[in-house]
């Protein structure tokens, strides 16, 4: 990989810059007609790049197609979104005078996406900060950089097509909209330094962020952070145990065990624990592993080597606290001739029992990037949801029950401290529509859905006077004519 130099992200930056003061003119719902075309580009284009997902993330083929389709999405809700950028109007407590809120483009974004999701992230943070009058510098994983240049491409063609008189007046390229930022640690960075970068959107470790914000604070800059998961999963003595078993087989197996959102510790309630364990094992047993470009396999390897690694050397901490280990060996993989060099990296799904219910600092309380899932007991569901919110991280949590109160406590004021909260589906797998984002360590941030759109861009309190006096809020007296009196 080719390391950029700082004066070249510096002209990449001012490219961005200048672009975006152009493009904040155009009116919001013509932004938005650029993101319609893009996603019927999109579209058009699914299964290549689904294809160019799985290439390069080694997800399975369903799971690059729906990352694709998430893009698509969050094209159709920007779209929409492009003429919903609302702001309040509230009653004033002056005679003749109205009080408003506005919301006006931000500028550069810069968005870091993670190798796990090369496309469904970077849609989430580019669809809002184009219809919200912003320009994007994004840096890629280096692991999925072509994806991300293809990416490119299909907006330029985009592009291309879109012929707006408000554009044209500009003199802007909107393809300078989207720049790509390619490099490691050192471009993360600038970008988190730069004073240029308005706001900045992370997603990856609870380590990078943890690096990247403080850089972003000490210049009072905006951050939104999506870092970590260590997600969890509570099953009830009065769940559907095949709906659950098929939900958490879902959310540990999906990705190989590399989303954000994976599952990484189930509590499940004693009186069930066997026979949910049960259902589990005979899941995955003769799971469809090999080339994820086969539709028919649903476990690709894992991301590399080095990923491999470290799951192993977790799994052997775990036994030799004597922690009972069940699945998580290698599965040299022989099926895979597309992928040659990938055979070495098939690893089975893995259940870990500690000791005693023990969060190991190491362990449970850690995330280890990788298909294994930690497995507790517990007999009242308040020592569940304990267990489930006593861990750093906080993105994504779920209960599988078919008891009302225990579902409704589960999701109230007292229940899951996570920023997503499930009921009888897995924590993975999130549609755009809602908020996305995690507390915690997960760093706060909420990207795609809802009004996530808000943090693209800067409010305004607008107060206007359209009387002839000068009223003061809160009652205050200011009146000339005494002071000079005295
Ligand atoms: C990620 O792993 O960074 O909810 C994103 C999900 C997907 C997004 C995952 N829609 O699992």
């Amino acid at each position: 990989m080719e390391e950029i130099q700082k004066n070249e992200y510096d002209l990449l930056i001012d490219k961005s810059t200048t672009v975006q003061k152009g493009w904040k003119k155009v009116p919001a719902p013509k932004r938005g007609e650029l993101i319609r075309i893009f996603g019927l580009k999109l579209r058009e284009h699914l299964n290549e790049l689904g294809k160019g997902v799985t290439m390069e993330s080694k997800k399975p083929i369903t799971e690059g197609i729906g990352e694709v389709q998430e893009a698509i999405d969050m094209c159709d809700f920007a779209v929409g979104l492009s003429r919903q950028l609302y702001g309040l109007t509230m009653s004033s407590e002056r005679v003749n005078h109205r009080l408003q809120e506005m919301w006006h483009p931000l500028g550069v974004v810069g968005c870091i996406t993670a190798f796990n999701f090369p496309v469904a992230p970077w849609a989430w943070n580019f669809c809002l900060a184009i219809v919200c009058g912003d320009s994007v510098v994004w840096k890629p994983s280096p692991k999925t950089i072509k994806i991300s240049y293809r990416c490119k491409e299909i907006f330029d063609d985009a592009v291309n097509d879109y012929k707006s008189k408000y554009v044209d007046s500009l003199g802007i390229d909107p393809k300078d909209l989207l720049l790509i930022l390619e490099g490691g640690n050192d471009p993360a960075v600038w970008l988190a330094e730069d004073k240029k970068i308005k706001l900045l959107s992370a997603t990856g470790s609870c380590e990078m962020g943890k690096s990247l914000a403080p850089k972003v604070a000490a210049r009072m800059g905006k951050g939104l952070y999506e870092l970590g998961g260590n997600n969890a999963a509570i099953v009830t003595q009065f769940a559907d145990l095949n709906l659950a078993a098929k939900a958490i087989s879902f959310s540990v197996i999906g990705t190989t065990g590399q989303r954000c959102t994976s599952l990484r510790r189930l509590y499940i309630q004693k009186n069930v624990y066997s026979s949910m364990i049960g259902i589990i094992k005979s899941q995955w047993s003769g799971l469809a592993m090999g080339d994820p470009l086969d539709k028919n396999n649903i476990l690709g390897p894992m991301i590399s080597k080095e990923a491999v690694d470290k799951m192993q050397k977790v799994i052997e901490r775990a036994r030799m606290k004597g922690y009972d280990v069940w699945g998580g060996e290698l599965a040299h993989c022989t099926e895979s001739p597309k992928h040659e060099e990938h055979r070495e990296n098939y690893v089975l799904p893995c259940l870990i029992e500690p000791k005693n219910n023990v969060h190991d600092e190491d362990l449970a309380m850690a995330e280890t990037f990788a298909p294994i899932v930690y497995t507790f007991q517990y007999d009242k569901l308040p020592e569940a949801i304990e267990m489930q919110n006593s861990v750093p991280q906080g993105l994504s949590s779920c209960i599988f029950t078919e008891k009302l109160n225990e579902a409704e406590q589960f999701i109230s004021a007292v229940g899951s401290d996570c920023g997503i909260v499930n009921v009888n589906i897995g924590p993975s797998g999130a549609e755009i529509g809602g908020a996305f984002g995690g507390e915690k360590d997960t760093g706060g941030g909420r990207e795609s859905g809802s009004d996530a759109w808000k943090q693209y861009m800067r409010r305004t309190t607008v107060t206007i006077n359209y009387g002839r006096e000068l009223n003061l809020a809160q009652g205050i007296n200011f009146d000339l004519t005494n002071n000079q009196s005295e």
